[in-house]
């Protein structure tokens, strides 16, 4: 597809979905990026990114994408066709839904700023319902969904190359914006699917929900082995041969976790409200009986000081937003007398300040009785300390 420079994109919120859809779409268009962070935008203005992504760090450092990132809200809103929203939306306990203030705010920066005909877009992931509220209270048929399916480590590949494009909307402009999406995918066979609003919204939850159950069910599998001194691995090998199952996303681990699965299964369940359900309610619950299991086999080996070997979710990420490995050494640091310490030299996000913190590889080897592990790599595999970890397949 050639470069359209007569179209300009506004992006709102440049993390990963901000980021990585900036610098695909970048290939082709004009697109604006604004973040409220100051050190992000002064960052990005220098070509250096906040997400430690080989893709996105060579998308940015091209001569050929037309990206600006700007701390004005103006100059990233006005005269836009697109814009796209991709700020945070966490789940908030209090009130059982998702926080959708920031989502909100942009929205009116966006009808108040761009007050023409560009269509917003909101990538976020939304309540079910949520955009025909939108809609009603701004009067207005402008604010359209299409959820985002990219994977932290690896945004930027997996937003040139979307597993599908589902639009939120079966508006003219929402079918021109497929056909956009769909010249700038490297895979061109891509399915673009519109839907109504509402069933694009549950398409996210349900996505995500499956997802998380599936590591579940995985993991409760493992449990089971455990508990009962078998091979998990034997047991997962067997089962994953049925082409209707599959030999991927099969890998146990300490819990689902990440930013996204922990508050979209919540939000789904929250959706649901009178709607009877016995899975999903099972699928958020799932993480912490994993959790306390876990704690009573590591203590049953009574480690006098737990090593916790990295406490990023994958292994190429730098991020543990909702950490699978923290949530259970918080835990066992709580509710148990064992000292730990944590070996991450790749921290970025969020404070740890409970913990001790080693960068230092050999130092942090030199007086624990056992590490625990999320995941196994090559550092692990000699050392003479024992390794409690449930991967098995090495992979994320
Ligand atoms: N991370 C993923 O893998 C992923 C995948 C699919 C969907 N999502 C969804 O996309 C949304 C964003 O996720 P993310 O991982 O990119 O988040 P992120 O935390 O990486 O990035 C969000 C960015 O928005 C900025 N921001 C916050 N409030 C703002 C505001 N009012 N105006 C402008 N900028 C603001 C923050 O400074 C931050 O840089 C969430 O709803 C998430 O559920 C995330």
């Amino acid at each position: 597809m050639s470069r359209n420079i007569t179209i300009k994109f506004s992006v709102i919120g440049l993390g990963y979905v901000g980021l990585a859809n900036s610098m695909v779409l970048a290939k082709y268009f004009e697109v604006v990026g604004f973040d409220q962070d100051k050190k992000i935008i002064a960052n990005l203005q220098d070509k250096k990114s906040h997400i430690n992504e080989d893709g996105i760090k060579n998308a940015l450092k091209s001569d050929k994408i037309n990206f600006l990132a700007t701390d004005s809200k103006k100059l990233c809103y006005e005269k836009s066709d697109y814009i796209i929203i991709a700020t945070p939306t966490n789940y908030d306990p209090e009130i059982n839904f998702f926080d959708t203030s920031s989502v909100e705010s942009s929205i009116n920066d966006a009808l108040e700023l761009s007050p023409d005909q560009s269509l917003i877009i909101i990538k976020s992931t939304i309540p079910i319902g949520f955009v025909k509220e939108m809609n009603a209270k701004y009067k207005t048929s402008r604010i359209i969904f299409c959820p985002e399916f990219l994977r932290e480590g690896s945004s930027y590949e997996d937003a040139a190359n979307p597993s599908r494009i589902i639009i939120g909307s079966h508006l003219d402009e929402a079918k021109e914006l497929g056909s956009i999406l769909k010249r700038t995918s490297n895979k061109k066979e891509v399915a673009v699917i519109h839907t109504g609003s509402d069933e694009a919204e549950a398409i996210k939850l349900f996505s995500n929900t499956y997802l998380a159950m599936r590591v579940a069910f995985f993991n409760e599998l493992d449990s089971f082995a455990l508990n009962n001194s078998l091979s998990s691995q034997e047991i997962i090998d067997g089962v994953s041969q049925d082409n209707r199952i599959g030999r991927f996303y099969n890998n146990p681990s300490f819990g689902y976790g990440g930013y996204c699965l922990p508050k979209d299964t919540k939000q789904l369940l929250s959706n649901f409200n009178s709607t009877p359900q016995n899975i999903i309610s099972a699928v958020v619950e799932s993480n912490k009986t994993r959790r306390d299991f876990l704690a009573k086999k590591i203590l049953e080996m009574q480690p006098k000081k737990i090593g916790i070997y990295r406490v990023s979710m994958k292994a190429n990420s730098d991020n543990h937003r909702s950490s699978a490995i923290l949530k259970l050494c918080k835990h066992i640091k709580d509710s148990f007398d064992v000292e730990i310490c944590i070996f991450e030299p790749e921290i970025l996000l969020s404070d740890l300040s409970d913990f001790e913190l080693i960068n230092d590889f050999e130092k942090f080897i030199s007086d624990i009785d056992l590490i625990l592990a999320n995941r196994i790599d090559d550092n692990l595999k000699k050392l003479n300390i024992p390794i409690f970890t449930r991967d098995i397949y090495n992979e994320n």
